[in-house]
């Protein structure tokens, strides 16, 4: 449990220790092509915006060639870009252009399965049962005296079993093969060698092309118990209940049947970490960029209990998603259990802590903040949204922004049932309608066929109020949502307290949430209904909302300084 990170694996001033990380959703960033789908010419053309953005990173959702049966987490070659989005050359070149700019670029990597148009699993598809080629992935009989049931009783997470059973060339079906998410997802066998060797090898391609690090699609799930045991029904004999994942727990020692991770036959498995450790000594292959070693960044939502903390030990990966303050509720002692028990289960291994508040797979924190009793109220949800950015911008760590957060979009609900893409809309019969409404492709203007997306019609219909939201009309407006996170950006980049300062709570009435950074900075969050007195000695650096006479209204956050002596307490922010 223990380890002390080499500088050779980055060491404490790694660049990604304190880093703003901005999630680029591929399908609806922009759109250069004018086919209606976001592209790597669309976040080419963006890339000076991200850099006056003030972010340090982008993360990049799958590129990879891919039939998109989930947008893109379907990798049929990871050594292609998907036509749809663009060409080799052309990730090459944004490689190149986004460090021009200072940005560095992290790709997303998917080890738990490929797509069944992967040549690998066409291969095995062909090569029938009981063939090297099926070795690479889990085919088995069925059950029953026909072989008409899956061969264990797992649940897909998109819902539905988590086997589907092949039809061979006559018609006649033959073996299963296994998929924790949708049937067109295999999942790999990660105890064959040659899984092992090809993923080491593309982590290789994409490090010689200057990529600066990884996030790990499903790290937890790459290992499965060999017998592949029944899990048997969750409490009550209940199935599985279907969720939006990674809405689900994390740390919470249950999957989503309820049971107990402990040994679980396909979740936070000890074999995976050999996988990891083999990674890090590819990544530890190439030689330090300024600034730090390649990294990886764990997206592990269902782990045992303090579990993260192994992915993230000294040999292994780097950092992991913490995607436990997006599940708290706008509450000041929830948001703060959540910090502490986030610090708290990271000592030890001297991993960086993260914020994720929004991501393609989850409901918009504006959409989330602003439920009532009545729906969603979406100034509401807005006002807090930017409250909790200047609290995770605050905070020690890195910061993962979604694509669009920076603009205060919330959740589209109502998308048309057509329109819907994700699998889980289909695989849960309708029940769920899934992650689109998080994916609507950003508006950049006020004005034309797609909000200045592109100059198709988006593969996705944006809410027709998005043109008021767009950036051209955010960049004139010093008020706007994406001026603030400008102002926070270039102020977390240019004060060293964000870097350096120890975290330490301050006493502050209930409902308000107050912690210094060093000596320099103070943040302090009202979560509740009444205004609260801002201290004295302190002037407002930034606020994310209107601040007069030294008093903080209710859902709005600001940071402090020591004021010279002699100043009003509380007072304007400046202008940044
Ligand atoms: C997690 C990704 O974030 C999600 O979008 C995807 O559907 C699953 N992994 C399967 O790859």
């Amino acid at each position: 449990m223990t380890g002390q990170r080499s500088t050779a694996q980055g060491g404490p001033a790694a660049w990604w220790r304190d880093a703003v990380i901005y999630q680029i959703y591929v399908r609806s960033f922009a759109d250069g092509d004018g086919d209606g789908v976001g592209d790597l010419a669309g976040i080419r053309s963006r890339l000076p915006y991200l850099a006056g953005l003030g972010v340090d990173a982008v993360w990049i959702t799958p590129w990879f060639d891919s039939p998109m049966a989930d947008g893109g987490y379907d990798v049929a070659d990871f050594r292609a870009i998907a036509p749809l989005f663009g060409t080799l050359a052309e990730a090459e070149a944004l490689i190149g252009e986004a460090h021009d700019l200072g940005l560095r670029v992290i790709l997303d990597i998917v080890p738990n399965h490929t797509s069944d148009r992967h040549r690998w699993f066409a291969a095995a598809r062909d090569a029938g049962p009981g063939s090297p080629e099926r070795a690479r992935y889990w085919f088995r009989p069925g059950r029953g005296p026909g072989g008409e049931d899956p061969p264990n009783d797992w649940r897909s997470v998109f819902g539905g079993p988590a086997w589907t059973r092949l039809v061979g060339v006559d018609g006649a079906p033959e073996e299963w093969y296994l998929h924790l998410f949708a049937p067109e997802q295999p999942d790999l066998n990660w105890s064959h060698p040659q899984v092992r060797a090809e993923f080491e090898s593309i982590l290789r391609f994409w490090f010689d092309r200057g990529v600066d690090g990884f996030r790990v699609d499903v790290a937890h799930g790459l290992a499965k118990d060999p017998e592949l045991p029944d899990l048997g029904a969750g409490p009550g004999g209940a199935p599985a209940p279907l969720v939006k994942p990674i809405e689900g727990e994390q740390g919470g020692g249950r999957d989503l049947a309820g049971r107990d991770l402990a040994n679980h036959p396909h979740w936070d498995r000890e074999e995976v970490h050999e996988v990891y450790r083999a990674w890090r000594r590819v990544a530890d292959s190439y030689a330090p960029t300024p600034g730090g070693a390649r990294m990886f960044v764990a997206e592990a939502w269902r782990v045992r209990p303090g579990g993260l903390a192994r992915y993230l030990r000294a040999d292994e990966l780097d950092t992991a998603f913490n995607f436990d303050l997006a599940r708290r509720p706008w509450r000041a002692g929830e948001l703060r259990r959540g910090v502490q028990e986030h610090l708290a289960a990271l000592r030890g291994v001297r991993a960086t802590p993260t914020w994720v508040l929004s991501s393609h797979d989850l409901t918009r924190h504006v959409t989330r903040y602003g439920r009532t009793e009545g729906g969603v109220d979406v100034e509401l949800g807005r006002r807090r949204a930017r409250a909790a950015a200047l609290l995770v911008l605050a905070l020690p760590g890195s910061v993962y922004v979604y694509q669009g957060e920076e603009l205060g979009l919330a959740e589209v609900e109502d998308l048309p049932e057509e329109a819907l893409r994700d699998p889980m809309w289909r695989r849960s019969g309708g029940v769920l309608r899934g992650r689109d409404g998080c994916r609507v492709p950003l508006p950049w203007s006020a004005g034309g066929p797609a909000l200045g997306f592109g100059a198709g019609a988006p593969w996705l219909p944006q809410p027709p109020e998005w043109a008021g939201l767009s950036v051209a009309v955010q960049d004139g407006d010093p008020d706007s949502t994406l001026r603030l996170y400008r102002s926070a950006l270039r102020l977390r980049r240019s004060r060293p307290e964000f870097r350096r300062g120890e975290l330490c709570w301050v006493d502050s009435p209930e409902g308000v949430l107050a912690f210094d950074r060093g000596a320099g900075l103070r943040c302090v969050v009202n979560l509740s209904p009444a205004p609260c007195p801002l201290p004295a000695g302190r002037r407002v650096l930034l606020s994310s909302g209107p601040v007069a006479a030294g008093v903080l209204p209710s859902d709005t956050a600001a940071w402090l300084a020591p004021a010279p002596a002699g100043d009003a307490p509380g007072g304007e922010p400046a202008r940044l």
